[in-house]
């Protein structure tokens, strides 16, 4: 029988013990539920509500019963429903009508969502240890790239040079904000909703700033209804792995790419790459690719909770359970993912030669030589339209504009001088884009120094 029953005179359908069970999923947080237990008892005798022998039997219980479950040798029953009803029906079955008490003056609809809140806490700090632990490697890699160059590309086409460590700290800022929504989805979740109770508060002299204080909230949920009916703090943390997943997914992508016989500008370690039952050549990508495919999984666990919450009446609905499970697997499927992705990056191979040996396609100094117009006076639009020229002679004559003999250049505009070399040279291209965030090395420098600052304030 229930927790619940007393009103009942008819056992539940038993179709409906496993569909109405959260047990499964929530017996991941025994501990946040053990704690926000003993919070409770201790306030309550605190205050005066139950007898101070009772607090101290319902923790010492409570200890033996968490000791249980670390050790697994505590026998869930699904017909317990979920982890509030298993720890609260052993309990007194333990300690006998202590344990009775322990439940005064609260509800699992305020308990599931303290549960709920320590557990988003736990993970937010996690990801944010893993996400640091993706950007050293990134920023370990990009410092190792030295002044590498590579095609940097719009459309997946040849646009302009870049230096490889430009490219691979822009992920390291992608990761930066990531840290900063997951710092955001921390500080939703660090708010007490105890002594909500079921809705409306209780009639106890319960004392909130106590439980909040001892389980480490900083703060009190102003209102008992938003208390136990806001997941905004899920949606936070799910909104934050499902963007990062996206910067993985990308990055994953160019791995795919990176790894292929057509770019092979890098080459992945064999820790993380794998064979094929048929083909014995092949190296693959599959972790890349499960990033990328993973990300998929972390967006549709935010769709699946923005779903479930949009059609909620005040104030807690039995919808709300459906809310543990996505939020654990985003968190647990993209700590996963940083994991792997930053041991993929911290040991692939970058083939640098390979890198410099493609830039002679595609006509990556166009725009260059253009500026060189524009710089000695023709207006660049006109410049444009005279490189646009040279670059469909070098398609016909099969070269890439940059191997074009000097008269040619000198016929298409006489400004055009002995020093275009200096135009078309790919390393000084790069070493020209000083802008401020610009790729060359002397800007790249100072980027580096402002990540850097970033990753040790966060
Ligand atoms: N198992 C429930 C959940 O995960 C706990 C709260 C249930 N409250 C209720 N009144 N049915 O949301």
């Amino acid at each position: 029988m229930a927790l619940w029953s007393g009103r009942f005179e008819e056992d539940a359908a038993p179709v409906t013990r496993a569909f109405g069970a959260s047990l499964p999923v929530d017996k991941a947080l025994y501990k946040q539920d053990i704690a926000g237990s003993r919070a409770h008892a201790k306030m309550l005798a605190a205050q005066g509500i139950i007898p101070e022998e009772d607090a101290e039997a319902i923790c010492a219980g409570l200890d033996a019963i968490e000791a249980d479950i670390d050790a697994g040798s505590f026998v869930f029953d699904i017909a317990d429903e979920d982890i509030h009803m298993a720890i609260e029906a052993e309990l007194t079955r333990r300690i006998g009508p202590a344990g009775g008490r322990l439940h005064t003056g609260r509800s699992r609809n305020d308990q599931v969502a303290t549960d709920t809140r320590l557990a988003a806490k736990a993970l937010a700090k996690r990801l944010m240890e893993a996400n640091l632990g993706l950007r050293r490697t990134l920023l370990d890699a990009a410092e190792a790239a030295g002044d590498t160059i590579l095609p940097g590309m719009t459309h997946l086409q040849h646009a302009q040079p870049v230096l490889l460590a430009h490219h691979l700290l822009a992920y390291a800022w992608m990761l930066t904000r990531d840290f900063t929504r997951l710092a955001a989805a921390f500080d939703a979740a660090d708010a007490s909703p105890l002594g909500a109770a079921a809705l409306a508060g209780t009639s106890y002299p319960l004392d909130r700033h106590m439980t909040a204080g001892l389980l480490g909230f900083s703060r009190v949920i102003e209102n008992s209804l938003d208390a136990v009916s806001d997941r905004d703090f899920l949606l936070d943390l799910e909104y934050a792995c499902s963007v990062m997943a996206v910067h993985l997914s990308r990055l994953a992508e160019e791995i795919v790419l990176w790894s292929s016989q057509e770019f092979g500008f890098i080459t992945l370690s064999d820790a993380y790459s794998t064979g094929s039952s048929i083909m014995p050549q092949k190296k693959n990508p599959d972790f890349a690719e499960l990033i990328r495919g993973k990300c998929g999984r972390v967006v549709g666990d935010l769709v699946q909770l923005l779903m479930t919450c949009k059609g909620l009446p005040l104030a807690y609905n039995k919808d709300m359970q459906e809310d543990k499970e996505g939020a654990l697997d985003a968190a647990r499927t993209l700590e996963q993912c940083l994991a792997v992705m930053t041991g993929m990056v911290g040991t692939w191979t970058v083939n640098a030669d390979r890198m410099r040996a493609v830039m002679h396609r595609g006509h990556l100094a166009a725009t260059d030589v253009a500026d060189y117009l524009a710089k000695r006076g023709m207006p660049f639009r006109e410049a444009h339209a005279v490189v646009g020229h040279l670059v469909l002679e070098a398609e016909k004559a099969g070269c890439d504009i940059s191997e074009l003999p000097f008269e040619v250049f000198h016929e298409a505009s006489e400004l055009f001088g002995e020093d275009i070399a200096g135009a078309l040279d790919l390393d000084a291209i790069v070493a020209a884009r000083t802008t401020e965030g610009g790729t060359a090395p002397s800007a790249v420098k100072e980027q580096f120094k402002r990540a850097r600052a970033r990753y040790l304030v966060d």
